[in-house]
């Protein structure tokens, strides 16, 4: 098969200055460890900075570019149809928290941004949830009216301002959009400024409570603290597993060099599926048009790149674009009432602190998230502690899991490039071919609960359809909640393999 076009990265992270923070070398103590270096994490910690607590940020692999530095980074308070939802399935009052808590996401990361001067593509402008139906036109303008009552620039154009048919846009005036890499890369500059220390490279296997104190294991070294802000998209550790109330989504992204016959003005996104989303962006050769394609759960699909070819073909067959520049795949994680977890575990944990289940719209929620982890820290009321609850009850088994999409009945059967999931007896195993024909073979059963991962064709990685943990094709462990590296073992034969299938 054709290789896809476009380099396999997210075009804001490649535009974004490489950091080169130290990895933890020795155990330390702090009053506050902030576990990952993503939007929430990274704002959590500047807050705290700021307000003079002792931070110690530790992140598995470089910050900014896991879940924030591959989103499409709309930084809007435009939820699809949000509102309604929220008000019809839990009042005007909660829809209205949300609202507070979104619009404060949102002004406090453009606030960040311009006083701390970070260089990150930050422009003001309006977010367009479209609808390609008439039919549509009436739920636009309900949630329109609902928007402006909250205190929301709203209101419905029609059409929308995109260059193929539609019936008509919700717009939100006043957004904004940004480059969330290159603004991470500034933020944990100023948290370093601050007195924060920030460590890369250092995953944490390990939260656990000894003494009174959090006790953070990275391998052979721990940070002891007294909060600890668990950040790590799907929290790891503790006392509450997020893993059944939540549900890994992935998307698939694509930039294409911008055709300047058709520069897009404002931030779109379908309200209906399937549902793809636009914006500008850009990267060090000039401006793009960044596209998603219609999610799927994480791990849920065997043949990810033909995804990335219906994009490519969707976006040529309505809007002028020139090369794929850039593609990559995300996740997130949903949670069955659109509202994300966040904040102190009072009953179970007291001390510790989790952000988890934007729902992909974590640039807001997550600064608000992390907005209200560093006032409880400070001891500080805050309103969205209620909505935000972390320990409310959640419906249960909204997370059902799944099974790989990668089975394969031969090990010959495995091109080069590509991975499959052969039986070994009783076990099954993860098989990549590299693209010189040499095989690499791990368990398959993923280090998180031990579902079977499925190969993922596009950004070639291994993909665990329960809970969204990502390990790259050598094992090692890309996005968690996995903490381990998938296990290496020997390469059977397919002659072995058979061998051992037929014995009774
Ligand atoms: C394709 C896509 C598009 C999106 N677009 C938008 C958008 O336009 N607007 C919007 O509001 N939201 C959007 N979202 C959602 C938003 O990007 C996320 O909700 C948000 O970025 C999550 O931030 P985070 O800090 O929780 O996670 P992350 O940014 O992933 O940060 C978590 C960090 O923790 C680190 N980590 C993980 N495990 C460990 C460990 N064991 N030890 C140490 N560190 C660890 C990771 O390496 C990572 O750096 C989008 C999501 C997707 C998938
Ligand atoms: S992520 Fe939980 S079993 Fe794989």
């Amino acid at each position: 098969m054709e290789p896809l076009p476009g380099r396999a990265e997210s075009c804001w992270t490649a535009a974004a200055t490489p950091t080169r923070y130290p990895r933890l070398a020795r155990s330390q103590r702090t009053e506050v460890a902030v576990v990952g270096g993503g939007i929430v994490g990274l704002t959590a910690a500047y807050l705290l900075t700021a307000a003079g607590c002792a931070v110690t940020v530790l992140e598995a692999r470089r910050v900014g570019r896991q879940v924030t530095g591959r989103s499409t980074a709309k930084i809007t308070s435009q939820h699809r149809l949000i509102y309604s939802h929220l008000a019809r399935s839990l009042g005007d009052e909660r829809a209205l928290l949300y609202a507070e808590a979104n619009h404060c996401g949102v002004e406090l990361v453009i606030a960040l941004a311009r006083n701390l001067a970070l260089e990150c593509d930050l422009e003001r402008t309006s977010a367009f949830a479209y609808a390609r139906d008439d039919a549509r036109i009436g739920a636009l303008e309900a949630e329109a009216r609902l928007a402006q009552g909250f205190g929301f620039a709203a209101d419905v154009v029609r059409p929308a301002p995109l260059p193929f048919a539609t019936a008509g846009a919700l717009r939100f005036a006043h957004q904004a959009q940004f480059n969330p890499a290159k603004y991470l890369v500034g933020l944990a500059a100023a948290v370093n400024a601050g007195g924060g220390r920030i460590f890369e490279q250092s995953r944490v296997g390990k939260v656990a409570r000894s003494g009174g104190r959090w006790c953070v294991d990275v391998g052979d070294h721990a940070v002891e603290s007294d909060h600890v802000v668990v950040a790590t998209a799907l929290p790891i550790g503790g006392p509450i597993h997020f893993d059944e109330q939540t549900r890994p989504r992935c998307h698939i992204a694509m930039a294409f060099r911008a055709d300047p016959s058709a520069m897009l003005d404002g931030m779109f996104i379908d309200v209906d599926q399937p549902s793809h989303s636009l914006r500008m962006g850009r990267d060090r050769d000039g401006p793009l048009l960044v596209a998603l394609g219609p999610t799927f759960p994480t791990g849920h699909d065997g043949d990810v790149a033909t995804r990335m070819r219906e994009l490519e073909a969707w976006i040529r067959a309505r809007i002028p674009a020139g090369g794929v520049v850039w593609r990559w795949v995300n996740e997130d994680y949903d949670t069955a009432d659109r509202i994300p977890y966040a904040g102190e575990l009072t009953k179970k944990a007291p001390g510790m602190y989790v952000a988890t289940g934007f729902n992909g719209w974590g640039i807001s929620n997550g600064t608000a998230a992390a907005m209200l982890v560093a006032d409880q820290i400070q001891g500080l009321r805050n309103p969205w502690q209620a909505l935000y609850n972390p320990e409310r009850r959640a419906s249960a088994r909204f997370n059902q899991g799944g099974e790989t999409r990668s089975a394969v009945a031969r090990i010959a059967a495995i091109a080069p490039g590509s991975g499959g999931i052969v039986r070994n007896g009783e076990d099954r195993i993860a098989v990549y071919r590299m693209a010189g024909g040499t095989l690499r073979a791990f368990s398959a059963a993923c280090t998180h609960m031990g579902c079977t991962v499925t190969w993922n064709n596009a950004d070639s990685t291994w993909d665990c359809p329960c809970h969204g943990s990502v390990f790259a094709d050598d094992g090692a462990v890309i996005h968690g909640p996995a903490t381990k590296a998938l296990k290496r073992v020997r390469v059977p034969s397919d002659e072995d393999r058979s061998a051992r299938q037929s014995k009774p």
